[in-house]
């Protein structure tokens, strides 16, 4: 079983957006494995820059789509991108450092900052970019 399974309840009902989640649980996934099995800081290193690579790109798509079609909630939005990022990087920074591990604790956190952010934030977007026809 996967460390986190998609479900529905966590579609934003926004194909390219609903895809871009799955593969960043993929990733989370992906992570998870590695740690569990002891692989080598270089292969957990290298999961971990895919997936903030990876988060940056998906949060610079939908900051795209919320600027184009002026989402109210725009700038709410980009703060908590901004600030979820920092705390990646920073996670990034500590481990490549030697100060910190990739454990049950640290996946545990990357798992709820990842489902919290699409249920509470991106969810929110949701009715209002299909109202624009986003699909
Ligand atoms: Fe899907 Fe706002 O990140």
């Amino acid at each position: 079983m996967a460390f986190i399974d998609w479900s529905n309840s966590l579609s934003v009902d926004i194909k390219e957006l609903d895809d871009q989640h799955k593969k960043l649980i993929e990733l989370i996934n992906q992570l998870n494995d590695a740690m569990k099995v002891g692989k080598g800081k270089d292969v957990i290193g290298k999961v971990l820059g895919s997936l903030i690579a990876y988060t940056k790109s998906h949060f610079a798509t939908e900051e795209r789509l919320m600027q184009t079609h002026s989402y109210p909630s725009y700038i709410i939005h980009k703060k908590a991108h901004d600030d979820l990022t920092k705390q990646a990087l920073d996670l990034q920074k500590k481990f490549e450092a030697g100060n910190i591990a990739i454990t049950v604790e640290v996946m545990g956190f990357l798992k709820d900052w990842l489902s919290k952010h699409i249920m509470s934030t991106d969810k929110q977007y949701s009715p209002f970019l299909k109202g624009k026809g986003v699909i």
